[in-house]
């Protein structure tokens, strides 16, 4: 038997794009095989960004993802999660948030408060599990536009650290920790 997994991710300057990869190889890579291989499930895993998915119908778990921006999932994530949300009450779902409050000093302190930006998701969907990773501020990413210029002015007064503060290992972590939430045996 094949179990089909989906990760799914909204990402408007790619950070969380390759958090979602990372799930995504840490999922594929196959587990050591039981002791009786036929009670083993294959198992298959889709990358795609939410935009592109039609149907939750071929898959028996989903893992979805948003980056934040002012303090909530991205528009095209919430619309995502409205739109599926009576398919992904029906099977074993996982999500995770990137943002870059984490990654300040002391971002630890944080997580009750990003916990609570995603209230909105658990509202309508509850999940099996939730990922909060630390993301990036590249401002070779990023349009120049009020926004990107109301970023750097936190980056100047030593609010929000730039740089790349994503934590491979953490994300691989939970990755892992999702492994028997997801695949149910034959
Ligand atoms: C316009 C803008 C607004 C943001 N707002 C927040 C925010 O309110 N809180 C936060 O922790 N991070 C915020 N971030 C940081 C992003 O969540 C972080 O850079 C993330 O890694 C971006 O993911 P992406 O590369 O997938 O788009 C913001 C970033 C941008 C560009």
């Amino acid at each position: 038997m094949t179990t089909r997994i989906l990760v799914t991710y909204a990402s408007r300057s790619g950070s969380t794009a390759e958090i979602a990869e990372a799930i995504c190889a840490a999922l594929t890579i196959p587990s050591p095989p039981p002791p009786n291989s036929a009670n083993f499930r294959e198992v298959l895993v889709d990358l795609l960004p939410m935009q592109d998915v039609q149907d939750l119908t071929p898959y028996q778990a989903v893992i979805a993802g948003s980056a934040i921006r002012g303090a909530r999932w991205l528009p095209e994530a919430m619309q995502f999660i409205r739109s599926h949300q009576t398919s992904l009450r029906h099977k074993p779902f996982a999500m995770f948030t990137v943002c870059i409050t984490l990654a300040m000093r002391n971002g630890e302190q944080y997580r009750t408060a990003v916990t609570n930006w995603t209230a909105p998701v658990r509202s309508l969907v509850r999940p099996l599990s939730e990922g909060l990773f630390a993301g990036m501020l590249d401002f070779t990413r990023l349009p120049t536009n009020w926004e990107t210029l109301k970023l750097r002015a936190t980056v100047a007064m030593g609010i929000f650290p730039r740089g790349d503060h994503r934590d491979w290992k953490a994300v691989r972590d939970w990755a892992e920790s999702l492994k028997p939430m997801l695949t149910v045996p034959a």
